[in-house]
């Protein structure tokens, strides 16, 4: 993979190391691409995105699951693989479930990794085809827009995207780079300039085509998931065409999914080891909480984000 990155980086980067670029959070700057704010010579890039625009096939059975980073990612990758695989495991003993040994994101890939790889994630036999995405709703190959397939967007509150960037950057930044002070943090967010944000464009732009295509898109949020996980499970399993039947309902094979991705269960089993690209495990797994923010926001800060949610959801029945 990481050679594949270096010809993909090599191929498009005359295309964007022109655009408007900002420091990073992580080690890359970011580079303005279609609006948007990415990384660069990483998995989840612009040069993956430019790459996956110009090559990559959906299918219609195929399901994607959209999010801003810190925004539940690597939850919703566990509950829907658990979910749309179910009856794969449900004869197995639950210590061989590949969630109980292995990290969601080796479970689930990023759909912009697909063209680092040699040969596909999938074939025929396993659709539908599982993905993730960072890309915003304008970004996506047109073959993804084309098709019937699905879409689930999970977002969550700004503040706690924020926090749990904070520290998911200043985790990675290794004692090579200087740690980030929360107040520079504060400024780039405020600025939209995060991984693949503005934060706000990305979530309205999913949750505007999720009104007008309520079968193609469907709109979660981090906190209602957390408030009712088996509510809003059923919910998405229904949506993805996958209902929890009757009989499967009274074996308790929601509950059973809801506490196999539990934070606690899922932060267990990844406290050692790393993923291919080096990032550690347990570093997807720090509070899992709804309203950590509190701990590091002053009420001035808290304000000036209120302040411009406000403004750029205006007019939209959303509450984050
Ligand atoms: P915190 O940093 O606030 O704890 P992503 O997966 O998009 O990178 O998001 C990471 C955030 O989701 C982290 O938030 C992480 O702790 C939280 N998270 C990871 N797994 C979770 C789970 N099973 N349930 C709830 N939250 C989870």
């Amino acid at each position: 993979e990481e050679a594949n990155l270096a010809l993909i980086f090599d191929k498009y980067k005359d295309k964007f190391t022109t655009f408007p670029k900002e420091k990073g959070w992580m080690t890359e700057e970011l580079y303005k691409y279609q609006g948007f704010w990415h990384q660069s010579k990483n998995v989840v890039s612009v040069e993956t995105v430019m790459a996956t625009q110009d090559t990559f096939q959906a299918l219609p059975t195929d399901i994607y699951l959209a999010t801003l980073p810190k925004s539940g990612t690597t939850w919703l990758k566990a509950l829907v693989f658990s979910t749309v695989n179910r009856n794969m495991y449900k004869n197995k003993p639950l210590s061989s479930h590949p969630l109980q040994t292995s990290n969601p994101h080796n479970c689930l890939p990023f759909v912009e990794c697909e063209v680092l790889k040699t040969s596909p994630t999938y074939v025929d036999a396993y659709l539908p085809r599982l993905f993730a995405t960072h890309m915003p709703y304008t970004s996506l190959p047109q073959s993804i827009l084309d098709s019937r397939c699905r879409i689930v967007y999970m977002c969550r509150n700004p503040k706690d995207v924020l926090v749990s960037l904070f520290h998911f950057a200043n985790n990675l930044r290794g004692k090579s780079q200087n740690v980030m002070t929360f107040e520079e943090a504060f400024e780039m967010f405020t600025k939209g300039v995060i991984p693949n944000g503005p934060y706000w464009d990305h979530v309205k732009g999913y949750y505007k085509i999720g009104l007008e295509q309520p079968t193609k898109i469907m709109f979660l949020t981090y906190e209602d998931m957390k408030m009712d996980t088996p509510k809003y499970l059923r919910r998405l399993a229904k949506f993805l065409g996958y209902p929890f039947t009757e009989e499967e309902e009274a074996k308790g094979m929601v509950e059973d999914i809801v506490s196999l991705c539990s934070f606690d269960n899922l932060s267990k089993v990844n406290k050692h080891g790393s993923l291919s690209i080096g990032i550690p495990n347990y570093a997807f797994f720090r509070e899992g909480k709804v309203g950590d923010w509190r701990k590091h926001l002053t009420t001035e800060m808290s304000e000036t984000l209120d302040q411009i949610t406000k403004e750029k959801f205006d007019g939209l029945d959303l509450v984050l």
